[in-house]
């Protein structure tokens, strides 16, 4: 794709990538992704915000064929799907200076080999004249490593933001259109790699209270042209209350857990209490992420196998402590054989999480009438927490 005009002298850059279906190895993409350079023209001097992911470096060296003269590059974050061309981009234009926060410098050396001489660190709040622009660097650690910062536009109100308030969309519209699309894809971009510094990540959204934004140009998806829309939800996700919710992620083996989950939910909206399910042998780990971000309550569904929980349900347990959501209670809910440590191992996989622990219910083989009088017990005492807690 070409570059693409934002305002006066100033462009989208980068790649949508319609084919990425995974991030890290780890992370599902199901609508792509796109990697947002910018590239803004002062009166005297040329700025490159960030670049693309290495896979993609001909697009964008192809887009600054046209471009004579380039000054600095700005990367706001050391990963390289917004890093890893920088090297490239520094060949094309050797004169040019890169730009970043000290600790970013550090990054980059390590990960890029990019030679010291060609840095320029800046302080949090320092600005740079591109002439009749302005840029003003403003530290953001934690969105989502710790070296990151995000630019601001003065002249032109513009926040460059890179995976702060980024959303995994490829797509030919630059700027956002169908919000409800876009929120979906941000809140999953948000539990999946920010939930877990949100207490970091507030401070970064009061820093930004100060300034006067109209647009925000984030590192992947669309633009903002009404930037409350995404801070606001961000606000939400980070300083709202827990919903009254449970998750409940699980896995059957021959249909004993199963029952018992099917029984549970039933009970929980019968109580009032709203519920999503996973069946963890085939979910979108993303979206179970995604609701990790709002529940008041997380009930892990499992069988015991070989001794303890079943592995899926042992990745969901670790992938919820990984996370640090704001949930404030959890339980285990399955079947066994004859034995186990079921509830011990799920258990001491959560230490980061600061949660009350209500009583699992645990049978032996298939649910027995005393087993769902347990479970109708465990929703009764789920509703009254959530209620104690006013969650809605
Ligand atoms: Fe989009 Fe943290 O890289």
């Amino acid at each position: 794709m070409k570059a693409r005009k934002i305002k006066d002298r100033i462009y989208w850059m980068g790649s949508v990538d319609w084919d990425r279906r995974l991030f890290d190895a780890l992370i599902p993409l199901p609508d792509g992704t796109s990697y947002n350079a910018y590239l803004i023209e002062g009166s005297k001097k040329t700025v490159l915000l960030d670049s693309t992911d290495p896979q993609m470096a001909d697009e964008l060296l192809g887009q600054l064929e046209g471009v004579s003269k380039l000054d600095y590059v700005v990367s706001h974050h050391a990963e390289q799907d917004h890093s890893g061309t920088i090297p490239q981009v520094l060949k094309k234009y050797p004169d040019a200076k890169l730009i970043s926060t000290p600790k970013a410098k550090g990054m980059l050396i390590d990960l890029l080999r990019i030679p010291e001489e060609s840095f320029i660190t800046v302080k949090d709040g320092e600005t740079l004249s591109l002439g009749d622009k302005t840029l003003k660097f403003i530290h953001a650690p934690w969105v989502h490593w710790p070296e990151t910062m995000v630019t601001y536009l003065e002249e032109d109100k513009i926040l460059f933001s890179c995976d702060f308030f980024g959303s995994h969309i490829a797509t030919t519209d630059l700027f956002v259109t169908d919000e409800g699309r876009v929120y979906e894809a941000a809140k999953r971009y948000f539990a999946e790699i920010m939930m877990p510094f949100r207490n970091v990540i507030k401070k970064n959204l009061e820093k930004l209270e100060s300034y006067d934004i109209e647009m925000i140009a984030p590192g992947h998806g669309q633009i903002f042209p009404r930037p409350a829309f995404i801070i606001d939800a961000y606000r939400d996700w980070i300083l709202g209350p827990p919903r009254n919710t449970v998750v409940l992620p699980y896995v059957s083996m021959h249909e004993s857990t199963k029952r018992m989950v099917d029984y549970f939910v039933s009970a929980l909206v019968e109580k009032g209490v709203r519920v999503e399910q996973f069946n963890l042998a085939v979910t979108d780990i993303g979206k179970l992420a995604m609701a990790l971000v709002d529940a008041a309550t997380l009930v892990v569904g499992t069988p015991t196998v070989l001794a303890g929980p079943h592995p899926y349900a042992a990745y969901s347990a670790f992938l919820a402590n990984a996370l640090r959501p704001k949930t404030k209670f959890i339980s285990i809910i399955g079947s066994y054989g004859w034995g186990g440590k079921t509830v011990e191992t799920l258990a001491g996989m959560i230490p980061n999480l600061k949660v009350e622990v209500i009583a699992p219910v645990l049978c032996k083989g298939v649910p027995s009438e005393k087993d769902l009088k347990a479970l109708d017990d465990l929703a009764a005492a789920i509703s009254q927490k959530h209620k104690e807690h006013n969650f809605t």
